[in-house]
């Protein structure tokens, strides 16, 4: 497959999901990966990726110079061309402004990389440092007004360019990875998603034998999907645990049950723990604090049920390629904006070996093979929903009266939101309850009740996000059914912050 070397820019993954979306396996490794370990995923041809770093820093990201001896095409973009120049012997300066955004790319010389490219089209800009001096050996294919756009050593196979091919904005950029990916590495289609669940089916065959896997399904996408896929493996070998920490979406662990336990018949442990979590949390108002109560009574009891069953030998989780490039990720601490939590480290005594079907992929992937094995689209496409679930969207104290109202409220939201075909135009839709009363009328009555706020975020990373314009006569349907049907909220705001600096959730 190809290999790119993660210099630490956000539009990475997105060349490895380019590649793979033509059917040929894209693989995400640190730049300071060793020559060894590079070598020894054969590459058809090397990405080096963009990146915040300068070729000049002290912390310069670098690479060892004899990537380009491994006789490998390379293809570097952005941060990437930049350091290809410095390392081959051309020289990179600071730019006067940089360039950012949209730009226009006229073709100079074209090759291999640019082929069936037109003479001007627009690219996307991203950078700051640029290349002024090529390496020997290496001709001009591009510029964008006076910069050099792109570079290209054909005879041994380095290509280079200074903007992001990956991106939408790019014009031809999908065209430009086709031509690297297919004539310049000569890559061969091996990457289908039904021979992927084929082989992890005969994989977890092989690994388990008849041993027993116990996993922790929380009725989101991937521990679904990982669910599934094992118990196509192993059958009844499979146990799930679900937690209902009380915390959770209308009727969540009915419809877990129904869809997991009913439709595809398997064996779900439900824990019903809403008394502990609510006991837990009672008195506390602070968002941190709650998160992290969450938090760990959730590890409590996981591995209170999953020490049960002693004759488990791995722990299944719905780990995706994204967790982890996160974890082998170069990148330094950023700062702790929220505390987020997921499946904590079992109790050393288990000594379960760990099954994570669902490590290679991008998350549409995962979704593609929900589908593919049988699960409900709609279940497959569903909003994000955060592990400390109505915990941190009920703001202040917890309370069961609270969770009850959020959870009629938000579910009218969300009804609508399908209703009207919405529902997949926005990335994550949700009701958030204020502890903030105020006065209304209803009839003839004085009322004096909850705030509720409407959020629906657009996002392709969650990094950052803008507020979703929803039609004005949607959010007043919306309004007037919540207002109407849930006791206990007179009131709803819509909430039209973006991010940053507001996040989406609101604890
Ligand atoms: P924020 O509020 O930080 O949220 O803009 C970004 C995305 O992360 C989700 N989120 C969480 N997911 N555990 C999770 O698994 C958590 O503790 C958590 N907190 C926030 C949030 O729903 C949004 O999709």
């Amino acid at each position: 497959g190809i290999i790119i070397l993660d210099f630490g820019s956000q539009y990475n993954q997105l060349i490895a999901r380019r590649v793979r979306e033509f059917g040929v396996y894209a693989e995400i490794l640190p730049f300071n990966a060793s020559l060894e370990e590079i070598k020894n995923h054969n590459p058809k041809g090397i990405i080096l990726s963009g990146g915040p770093s300068s070729v000049f820093g002290s912390e310069a990201h670098l690479v060892d110079k004899e990537l380009f001896e491994l006789g490998v095409p390379v293809l570097g973009i952005c941060y990437g061309m930049q350091l290809t120049a410095h390392l081959l012997g051309g020289e990179v300066k600071k730019g006067v402004k940089g360039e950012y955004g949209k730009a226009e790319l006229n073709i100079l010389k074209s090759n291999d990389l640019l082929n069936e490219i037109p003479a001007k089209s627009t690219v996307w800009m991203s950078h700051f440092d640029e290349v002024y001096q090529l390496p020997e050996g290496f001709e001009i294919a591009g510029k964008s007004e006076n910069v050099i756009a792109s570079m290209a050593n054909e005879e041994r196979k380095i290509y280079a360019v200074q903007f992001h091919p990956e991106v939408s904005h790019t014009e031809f950029g999908a065209q430009l990875l086709k031509n690297f990916v297919f004539n310049i590495c000569e890559a061969e289609k091996n990457w289908a998603l039904t021979d992927f669940i084929e082989n992890e089916i005969q994989r977890i065959k092989d690994i388990v034998g008849n041993q027993r896997v116990i996993l922790g399904l929380s009725g989101g996408v991937d521990s679904s999907v990982a669910a599934v896929l094992i118990h196509k493996a192993i059958g009844d070998q499979l146990t799930c645990i679900f937690v209902d920490t009380g915390l959770l979406r209308k009727d969540e662990g009915k419809k877990v049950m129904e869809n997991y336990g009913k439709h595809f018949h398997m064996n779900i442990k439900m824990v019903d723990a809403r008394e502990q979590f609510m006991s837990k949390l009672k008195g506390i108002s602070d968002p941190e604090e709650k998160r992290k109560i969450i938090g760990r009574e959730f590890v409590e009891v996981f591995n209170d049920e999953s020490t049960k069953f002693d004759d488990a030998s791995f722990l299944a989780q719905g780990t995706i390629y994204p967790d982890v490039i996160e974890s082998q990720s170069v990148k330094g601490p950023s700062a702790t904006i929220k505390s987020h939590h997921n499946v904590g480290g079992l109790p050393e005594t288990m000594k379960l070996k760990l099954l994570e079907p669902l490590r290679e992929l991008f998350k549409d992937e995962v979704r593609k093979v929900g589908v593919e094995l049988g699960i409900a689209r709609e279940l497959v496409y569903r909003h994000p929903f955060p592990g400390p679930g109505l915990g941190i969207r009920i703001l202040g104290e917890v309370d069961e009266e609270k969770v009850e109202i959020l959870q009629e409220a938000d579910d009218i939201f969300i009804q609508e939101l399908y209703k009207n075909n919405l529902y997949d135009e926005v990335s994550q839709a949700f009701v958030v309850l204020l502890p903030v009363k105020s006065v209304g009328v209803m009839g003839d009555e004085r009322t004096y009740e909850y705030t509720a706020v409407v959020r629906s975020a657009n996002t392709i990373d969650f990094m950052t996000a803008t507020w979703s314009k929803l039609p004005y006569e949607f959010l007043e349907t919306v309004s007037s059914r919540i207002i109407n049907e849930v006791k206990g909220i007179n009131r709803v705001a819509y909430d039209i912050s973006s991010k940053p600096p507001a996040t989406i959730e609101w604890e």
